[in-house]
């Protein structure tokens, strides 16, 4: 009896002291190299309007766990053509020449998003409203001069993003979705999707275009994205897959939820891309669960617990979190085809300034201090 207990306690000292040097694989990349691409994103230079001073760290820990890497700002219209005809590839330029020597495949985000379109695009010289065809002229332009300029480097290209929205409905107390209102939408109709996409086709044949959105795991958005993706495919609109976002919490969505966005997915046969991870421990300041870039609050402390430091038992619900979502990546392996979380390590996550500015938020694998966490710990070992 007396030796029974003994081998059981050591059994669990083992399991409690499992650290990701004892796993087989290395990295984050190795582990997952049979199922999906492992990506990151690229903070470049400035984060939040300050100097990233962290840019050389965050490339050590890239070439070390990644195999992929998307442009958090860098290519978006608002950063690449700030003025029209006015392109600034510089920064984009750096982290393309950066993942070309590295071989990592690069995902271009983003070609047309509500939140990131200069107001040149909509207006003439005099401040009045463009007509339908010098929009789709300004649209094509933008779009052809940036994917050719990095033809045959990347990979895939999130043409358009979050052009979905939902709005609770009392009458069927369900959620309607519908095309997000936004000056592409008023000026082109929502037309401004497809062309959009045969204008990247154009400019780079080889390139996969994804459509990117948030809150996927509701119903009404889901299927309104599912069957766009399908109808385009049908028309011959040149669309590869779904990016399905995952800004997730501690427990929302739920895994049912998430679920049903891959098994929807699979059973339609529509490749999806889990764009950008991340597993905020804060509570939620949005109104409703959502990504949205547009709401924006005063920091009210209530909703920052965690300025000062992060108690272990929230970490640890994080890592339970953080394998079952994993695990879910897994079973869905053939219609998972990359995995990229949206920071490389806690400290220069947007969910500190976004919806709230001034919050202290551990929403990645890697800490503030550069340290494997327990959820990435929890993430390795479910390949084991
Ligand atoms: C965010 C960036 O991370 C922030 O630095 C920036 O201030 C706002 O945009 N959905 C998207 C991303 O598609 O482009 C957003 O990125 C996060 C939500």
């Amino acid at each position: 009896m007396k030796i029974i207990k003994t081998e059981f306690l050591i059994k669990v000292f083992l399991c409690l002291s499992v650290s990701s040097s004892m796993f087989a694989s290395e990295s984050l990349k190795e582990a997952f190299s049979e199922h999906f691409l492992m990506g990151t994103i690229w903070h470049g230079h400035d984060v939040n309007g300050k100097k990233n001073t962290f840019l050389e760290k965050e490339k050590e820990i890239t070439l070390r766990e990644f195999n992929s890497i998307t442009a958090e700002n860098v290519m978006k219209p608002h950063y690449i053509q700030p003025k029209k005809g006015k392109f600034k590839f510089k920064a984009a330029d750096e982290m393309v020449n950066f993942a070309t020597k590295n071989n990592l495949t690069i995902v271009g985000h983003t070609l047309v998003w509500k939140n990131s379109a200069p107001d040149w695009f909509f207006q003439d010289r005099n401040g009045n409203q463009v007509s339908r065809e010098v929009l789709i002229e300004r649209v094509k332009t933008h779009i052809q001069t940036v994917v050719s300029r990095y033809k045959g480097k990347i990979a895939y290209w999130d043409v358009v993003n979050e052009a979905i929205e939902t709005k609770w409905n009392p009458r069927t107390q369900s959620y309607d979705a519908f095309y997000k209102p936004c000056p592409w939408l008023d000026i082109i109709g929502p037309e401004y999707i497809e062309i959009s996409y045969k204008a990247a086709q154009d400019a780079d044949p080889d390139a996969k275009l994804l459509y990117n959105d948030y809150n996927l795991d509701q119903k009404a958005k889901l299927d309104f994205a599912l069957n766009m993706i399908r109808d385009f495919k049908e028309r011959g609109v040149p669309i590869y897959g779904l990016g399905y976002q995952a800004h997730l919490f501690l427990r929302e969505p739920t895994l049912p939820e998430m679920e049903r966005v891959l098994k929807k997915s699979a059973d339609l046969k529509i490749p999806v891309h889990i764009t950008e991870l991340d597993v905020s421990v804060l509570p939620n300041a949005w109104k409703y669960r959502t990504a949205s870039v547009e709401e924006q609050y005063d920091l009210a402390s209530k909703l920052n617990p965690y300025q000062e430091n992060i108690p272990t038992d929230v970490l640890l619900e994080q890592s339970r979190r953080y394998k079952d979502v994993f695990k879910l990546f897994l079973d869905y392996h053939d219609t998972v085809e990359r995995v990229t979380f949206w920071g490389v390590w806690d400290g220069n996550s947007w969910r500190d300034y976004k919806p709230m500015s001034g919050r202290t938020d551990y929403p990645l694998l890697i800490s503030r201090s550069f340290e494997k966490k327990m959820a990435y710990d929890q993430v390795l070992s479910i390949t084991e």
